[in-house]
């Protein structure tokens, strides 16, 4: 069984003080969560944040990360100046990290791997553009994705995905959940011919793209969904934990 993971993705949203203020008004409200559950703050909130989610059940999460140890990286942070505050996910690869910051599968696949020595769980990040959708190439983007930003990882199930149409990302347009179901589904096929099947059968792939506490029930009900990776509905902690609460 897969446990479910819900995630937030406060995006360049919430200053620390904000961001205090949001997780003291989230924490009685997720508390019995059957799920994972996670917020990916901005790195500068992540002192802060650490502090506010002691003795809680909700874990940190950064929105980055650098492939090297140390050096010469100016405006970069390591995997090891986010371990010591206690961050244990780190998204990798988001669409607008891949859109406004030049983002390659290539990088995704250094920090990844670097994420993963240094004993985080990376979110890697997946999916397609409208046009790519609309033309039939999702599947052959998906498999780039999955070939080259995934390269060389030992054990896939040590990972969490996010497929996230990138024409469903803050659009207010959901993938259907069987059109979300449909393409998850076939990432984890991938996933069986390039890794191996017991792995793919055990990794954890998250919705991501407009899910909010309307729509939760019915993403998380299909049975490829192992979560969501939440942004817009992330900031108000009501919807958020509606939607960590999706099964109650
Ligand atoms: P959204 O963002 O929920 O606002 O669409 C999701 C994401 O970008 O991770």
């Amino acid at each position: 069984m897969r446990k479910p993971i819900i995630a937030g993705n406060w995006k360049m949203n919430n200053t620390a003080n904000e961001g205090v203020a949001l997780i003291n008004a989230l924490k009685p409200l997720v508390a019995y969560a059957d799920c994972d559950v996670a917020v990916c703050v901005p790195a500068i909130d992540i002192p802060a944040a650490a502090e506010a989610l002691k003795g809680s059940n909700i874990a940190l999460g950064a929105q980055n990360v650098h492939f090297a140890e140390k050096g010469a990286f100016t405006g970069e942070i390591s995997a090891n100046m986010l371990k010591e505050y206690g961050v244990k996910y780190v998204i990798i690869g988001h669409s607008e990290r891949r859109q406004y910051f030049g983002e390659t599968d290539e990088t995704v696949n250094k920090r990844t791997l670097a994420a993963l020595n240094a004993g985080l769980i990376p979110i890697v990040c997946i999916g397609e553009s409208l046009e790519e959708r609309e033309t039939g190439k999702t599947e052959a983007v998906l498999d780039k994705q999955i070939t080259e930003g995934m390269k060389g990882i030992d054990d896939i199930s040590k990972i969490v995905i996010a497929y996230e149409p990138v024409w469903a990302i803050g659009t207010g347009k959901t993938a259907t959940s069987e059109q979300a179901n449909e393409t998850i589904g076939y990432i984890r096929k991938k996933l069986a011919e390039v890794f191996c099947p017991n792995c793919a059968a055990k990794v954890r792939i998250q919705y991501g793209g407009s899910m909010n506490a309307g729509n939760c029930k019915d993403l998380m009900a299909m049975e490829e969904i192992d979560g969501g990776l939440i942004g817009g509905a992330s900031l108000k902690p009501n919807d958020f934990a509606a939607i960590v609460n999706y099964n109650k």
